[in-house]
């Protein structure tokens, strides 16, 4: 043992550390929230921030300059003018479980690596299943974002549709499968399909409404032009709701779709499958229950910290379908479908204790604290977007649903290429000068800001204020007060 490892794993060393980087993170989110911080993105470009770390490495360690360094160079997502990507704003104490994963790094492939977030790991995942309807057959497991559980939840579906056993035989004669899913769709389920080797004919896309949800009177046309051309279809991707414009599919209806034709139905729930869970929201979700499997993102409208992801089968006995390998070092034979070891059933080996995460957040504040987090960004959407629609300054390309709001600043004398000129300008404008963090997307070939309300703590004083700051960055940008 050297000094130096002696000091590395001192635990009273550990003890100063941490009671040193809580009180930092703590006083951080007090700053954030009072907004004592003024930056909620303190922009560089990327090779200067780049710059930055590799000098820092060469200067004297300070253990709290460091760590204060780290935390305000960063983006700042717990601050009420942070409207971004989807990542939650995390329940604080999520970050204690990943102290805790971090220190004890129970690998948790198999149960004896990771007894206690196993066990966890199943409650959690029976209490989501139910809680969106599913039944006692039901089973779901833990993964590492809804990028790998769409994965996970496909290779599934295609293992249930081949008739043989395709894991070991691999793709044979005769059976090209494919999909269905509206253009809407996470490019997460064009990757799986990619992945899978189903080619970019694999993913078969369903037109939209005038809402951008998939249009279910379209599903029989598109099942038998794929039949013709050779296609063996096997599922529909139903979404709940879409990345970009935040609207839900009509999954009763795709529900009796794929009944009808003895499909697959998979519900991509990444960002807005938990609306299921609370009074308020959950007729957005209506159909869920007859999913074949539903993924679920803790760490979009759950307030758990990234990655923390479900994977739910409403026959639970499916969850053991798309990893259907042997590892006999491992896994041995007669534990196969042993619930408790979880490498027979994602993708990962190795694994965070991702079940302490939610069950730590369950077990101090309850199921409530889910359904009030998400209850309150979606209330703060219709506020904002009510907000968007009483001004002649900006334009609602549809009525948002949920907590993702996409709307433009318009001036009727401008050509459209202009407006999309402008509205670009004005994002990268606003987020360099670190007021706001806000995003942008093309909706029917025109540019949008988009917004994800992700803080419960943003508030309409927020909101007025990027809509002032949007109104006054656009007209400066296009020459003219109107
Ligand atoms: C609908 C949907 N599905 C899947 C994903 C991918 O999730 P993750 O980033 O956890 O891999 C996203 C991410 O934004 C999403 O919005």
């Amino acid at each position: 043992m050297t000094d130096l490892l002696r000091k590395a794993y001192d635990p009273e060393e550990f003890r100063q550390q941490a009671h040193r980087l809580v009180d930092l993170i703590a006083n951080h989110l007090k700053d954030s929230y009072n907004q004592k911080l003024t930056s909620v993105l303190p922009w560089k470009e990327p090779d200067e921030r780049l710059e930055h770390w590799r000098n820092e490495l060469e200067t004297e360690f300070q253990f709290d300059e460091f760590w204060q360094d780290t935390i305000e160079e960063t983006i700042h997502i717990h601050h009420p003018r942070y409207m971004g990507h989807q990542v939650c704003a995390s329940i604080p104490i999520a970050g204690l479980s990943e102290m805790l994963n971090g220190a004890l790094n129970n690998g948790s492939a198999i149960y004896e690596m990771g007894p206690v977030s196993t066990a966890m790991e199943r409650v959690v995942t029976d209490w989501l299943a139910k809680a969106i309807g599913f039944d006692e057959d039901s089973a779901g497991i833990l993964t590492s974002g809804g990028s790998l559980g769409n994965l996970t939840a496909l290779l599934a579906a295609r293992q249930s549709q081949a008739g043989y056993d395709l894991w070991q035989k691999g793709h044979q004669d005769g059976f090209h499968p494919a999909l269905m899913v509206s253009a809407e769709a996470h490019y997460s389920v064009a990757r799986a399909v990619q992945l899978m080797g189903w080619g970019e004919q694999g993913v078969i896309k369903v037109p939209t409404d005038n809402h951008f949800r998939l249009d279910p009177s379209q599903l029989d046309a598109c099942l038998n032009q794929a039949r013709e051309q050779g296609l063996s279809v096997i599922a529909v991707v139903g979404n709940a709701c879409s990345t970009s414009t935040g609207t839900y599919d009509p999954l009763t209806e795709i529900a009796e779709f794929c009944r009808k034709n003895n499909l697959w139905f998979h519900v991509d729930g990444a960002h807005g499958g938990a609306a299921a869970i609370t009074p308020k929201y959950q007729h957005l979700t209506r159909g869920i229950e007859l999913a074949d499997s539903v993924v679920i993102d803790f760490h979009k409208m759950l307030g758990i910290s990234a990655l923390t992801t479900a994977v739910l089968f409403r026959e639970g006995h499916r969850s053991y379908d798309p990893f259907n390998q042997k590892a006999v070092y491992i896994l041995h034979e007669k534990e196969r479908e042993l619930w408790f070891n979880s490498a027979v059933r994602t993708l990962e080996c190795t694994k965070n204790m991702m079940g302490i995460k939610v069950y730590s957040i369950l077990r101090t504040y309850g199921p409530q604290v889910f359904i009030d987090y998400l209850t309150t960004c979606y209330d703060l959407g219709k506020e904002f977007s009510t907000l968007i629609s009483q001004s002649s300054d900006f334009e609602l390309p549809y009525e948002p649903e949920t907590n993702i709001v996409c709307f433009r600043w318009i001036d009727p004398s401008l050509p459209l290429e202009e407006i999309d000129r402008i509205n670009a300008d004005v994002r990268k404008t606003i987020i360099e000068s670190g007021q706001f963090y806000i995003v942008q997307t093309k909706i029917m070939g025109r540019t949008y800001l988009r917004t994800c309300i992700m803080n419960p703590l943003t508030t309409r004083k927020e909101m007025e204020d990027l809509l002032h700051l949007v109104s006054s960055t656009a007209e400066k940008f296009s020459g003219k007060n109107k």
